[in-house]
């Protein structure tokens, strides 16, 4: 066989060099969910799915891209979102199709396009998805997140939007996160309530407008609702002077409100009033709601939904759809989750480790380790080519109780070592007891079984 060929010329030194594979890295603010992240985003979904069965939720999933005018038209052009923060492309018969930044717009589209009018209403379906938006990354705020979020679509009841908000709270308090967490609520009123104080906010701004940030002047051309959400102080000024939305309210609207709040009464869901509270996307009208991180006030929400009464025919329907749903984000959930030290059953540790030397004893090996597989215990081994040492020291570092040991003369002698890798102590096992005295020590109640009719 030939040398391989290494140059001490320098040129060349640095052409290999160049030819290296480049290393590549996630792009800017899209995020590896590590295996420690699923020990979190794991309880994050038992939790969701366990609520929403109990409400009577299915789980949707819409997919990823949709027709750019869905997000256009659902959420708002004017709107951040649709204006700033859509991942859209042209496919290669030239139609414009988004990456989705939510997950409501689709829903109603796929409630709209399966004719799920015709089913009993409410219907009831929940998502947990990634989404995605073209933000400036920063803690908390990522190009590719996840959200899971409830829609109840086909009913306009007070009690609904109650009851969504109860059950996203319970969700907060299985994750043991509530305490660090506050709801606020607000209502916009009908649309036409919230057309008329829109039009009276705009007269209020229009001679003060030099005095309001540039972004609030955006606004105040786009979307005037949102300069009450502004985080600029002097805004902030202006914004306790300017009219009300309790001024402009209908009978209607504030009876839908008093309603709600209520039903959150009864249901002992605490919340507070919070007339600046107005929400990011255009379809909302009637109630509005936000969970806030209790220190950061309304920066990086961990949540936050409202009633939308209006999309449906926005996006097409003949008849309207009213609806309610919320979405939480699940990247931020999982921070206060973090941040709250919070414990999550680990379920995917070792139990057993099999350890092999020799072809027929790894042959044992494989057929052993799926058995107890099939038996609901978690056993890993019969690979790779390492002495027995080195095997059993991986089992230690797999933090493996147990180990089965395995050698040509014990599969000839049809026995095997079953050794307490904690003790450092091992002893011969007949074979044909093996799986019996593993049960044993591993315990029926540890079992990971699984049936698809459970
Ligand atoms: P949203 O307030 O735009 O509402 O998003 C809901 C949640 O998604 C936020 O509170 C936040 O936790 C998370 N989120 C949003 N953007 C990012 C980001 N760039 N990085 C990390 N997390 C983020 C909606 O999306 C509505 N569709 C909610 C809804 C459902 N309304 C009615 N039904």
């Amino acid at each position: 066989m030939s040398e391989p060929f290494v140059s001490n010329d320098p040129a060349t030194k640095a052409d290999q060099e160049k030819e290296k594979p480049k290393k590549f890295q996630t792009l800017r603010g899209f995020q590896d969910l590590l295996p420690a992240d699923h020990d979190l985003y794991t309880l994050i979904k038992k939790s969701v799915r366990h609520r929403g069965r109990q409400s009577g939720f299915r789980r949707i999933t819409t997919p990823t891209m949709e027709e750019t005018g869905v997000f256009e038209r659902g959420l708002g052009e004017s709107t951040d979102v649709v204006s700033k923060e859509m991942f859209t492309m042209e496919s290669r018969s030239g139609k414009l199709m988004t990456l989705k930044p939510e997950a409501t717009a689709g829903i109603v589209r796929a409630y709209i396009e399966h004719g799920m009018q015709t089913l009993p209403q409410p219907v009831q379906l929940y998502s947990i998805e990634p989404q995605f938006r073209y933000d400036r990354p920063q803690k908390g705020r990522y190009r590719q997140f996840h959200q899971y979020d409830f829609e109840v679509l086909g009913e306009r009841d007070p009690s609904i939007d109650a009851q969504i908000i109860h059950m996203s709270w319970k969700i907060l308090q299985d994750l043991g996160i509530e305490d660090r967490l506050d709801i606020q609520i607000n209502t916009l009123g009908t649309p036409i309530v919230r057309k008329k104080y829109t039009e009276a906010l705009k007269d209020f701004f229009y001679d003060k407008k030099q005095h309001l940030s540039a972004d609030s002047q955006k606004r105040l051309e786009t979307n005037p609702l949102r300069i009450l959400d502004s985080k600029d102080e002097d805004d902030q000024i202006l914004v306790s002077m300017a009219p009300k939305m309790k001024d402009f309210m209908d009978e209607e609207s504030t009876k839908f409100y008093e309603a709600v709040k209520s039903y959150l009464k009864e249901l002992k869901v605490p919340f507070y009033e919070n007339e600046s509270l107005v929400r990011g996307l255009d379809y909302y009208c009637d109630t509005v709601f936000e969970v806030w991180d209790r220190s950061l006030g309304s920066q990086n929400a961990v949540g936050g939904g409202g009633r939308y009464d209006g999309l449906g025919t926005v996006l097409g329907s003949p008849n309207p759809i009213p609806a309610f749903g919320c979405a939480f984000g699940v990247e931020r959930v999982m921070g206060h989750m973090k941040d709250s030290g919070i414990e999550t059953p680990n379920k995917d540790g070792v139990q057993v480790f099999v350890a092999q030397l020799g072809e027929e004893a790894k042959k044992k090996a494989i057929k052993i380790a799926t058995e107890l597989r099939d038996m609901g215990i978690h056993a890993v081994g019969g690979m790779g080519k390492s002495s027995m040492k080195a095997q059993l020291k991986m089992a230690d570092k797999r933090n493996a109780p147990w180990a089965i040991i395995l050698g040509e003369v014990e599969v000839r002698e049809e026995i095997a070592i079953l050794r307490n890798m904690k003790l450092g102590k091992q002893h011969k096992v007949e074979m044909k007891d093996l799986y019996k005295e593993i049960l044993s020590l591993v315990g029926k109640e540890n079992l990971d079984t699984y049936s698809l009719g459970e």
